[in-house]
Parts: C-alpha cells; structure tokens; sequence
C-alpha cells in the first residue's frame, strides 16, 4: 500500500455541462481525497506546455483548442495507489472502450471531449503536480 498524489484535469466539456460534481463523488466514491483544487482558464502557453510531450502527434492543436476553450478544474487527488485507482475511476481514453461506470464511460463525449485527464505514472504525477500548484496549497 502507497499513498500516492495525482494531478486531475476535469476538462472544459464537462464544465461546460455542469458535471464538476458528479465527477469528483466517482473520485470520492473511489477513495480518493481532493486535498487542492482550482478553476482556472488555462492560456494557450500553459496548455501547449502541459501537453507538450504530444506535440508531434496529429490530435495536438486541436487538443489544445479545446482544453483552452472553457473552464478547467485542476485538482490534486489523494489516496492508496492514487495514480492507478484514478485511472481506474477515469476508463479508458475513448470512451467507446471505458468500462461500464467509469467517468469516461458515463460522461466523455468523444477521445478528446473525455471529460479527466489524470497521470500517468509517478514520475509525471509529481511533473503534473507542480505545474499547477505549490506545496502549501495542497493539505491532506
Ligand atoms: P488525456 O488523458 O488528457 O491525455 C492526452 C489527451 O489527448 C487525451 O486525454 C485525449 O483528450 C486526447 N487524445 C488522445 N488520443 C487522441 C486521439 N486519437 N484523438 C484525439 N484526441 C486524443
């Protein structure tokens, strides 16, 4: 047992729709604890940036379009195995392919409208982690 942090992004199709909440009660529901949370328009520096290691991938301008095309809610989620059990949580990327109540599978829109981002390892957890928040903010 590890008790890990991640970093969530619930993305501007599910802002959008007004989901913040049912989202994080899967989370919750889950066993994982928000412990920093903040809703933030992201600019097209910071987005580019976060998702730089997809830079040369064709999704990638429209990726960005759209994760600065309304309000994120950027979130630190804690928890044992945090990184693995959100993902578990989240599903699948396409949603065609996420198991039955994950988030993506109740609520995604498509392979880019997917409603979470969320780590992918350790290693980029903590990348993830500090791009967006400074240890003071986060309290377990
Ligand atoms: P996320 O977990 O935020 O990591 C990268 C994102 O790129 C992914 O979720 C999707 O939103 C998006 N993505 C991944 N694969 C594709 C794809 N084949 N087409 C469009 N968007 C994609």
């Amino acid at each position: 047992m590890t008790l890990q942090r991640t970093l969530s992004i619930i993305k501007p199709d599910a802002t959008k729709r007004n989901i913040t909440g049912k989202i994080i009660q899967k989370f919750e529901d889950g066993g994982l604890f928000v412990v920093a949370q903040r809703r933030i328009l992201l600019t097209q520096d910071q987005a580019e940036d976060f998702y730089s290691v997809h830079k040369e991938r064709p999704f990638y301008n429209d990726l960005v379009n759209f994760m600065t095309s309304g309000p994120v809610v950027v979130q630190v989620l804690e928890g044992e195995n945090a990184i693995q059990r959100n993902r578990d949580i989240m599903g699948a990327t396409n949603p065609k392919e996420a198991e039955k109540g994950t988030i993506r599978a109740d609520y995604a829109l498509n392979i880019e409208a997917n409603s979470v981002h969320g780590s992918d390892s350790e290693e980029n957890a903590a990348i993830e982690i500090a791009f967006f928040f400074d240890e003071g903010e986060i309290n377990s």
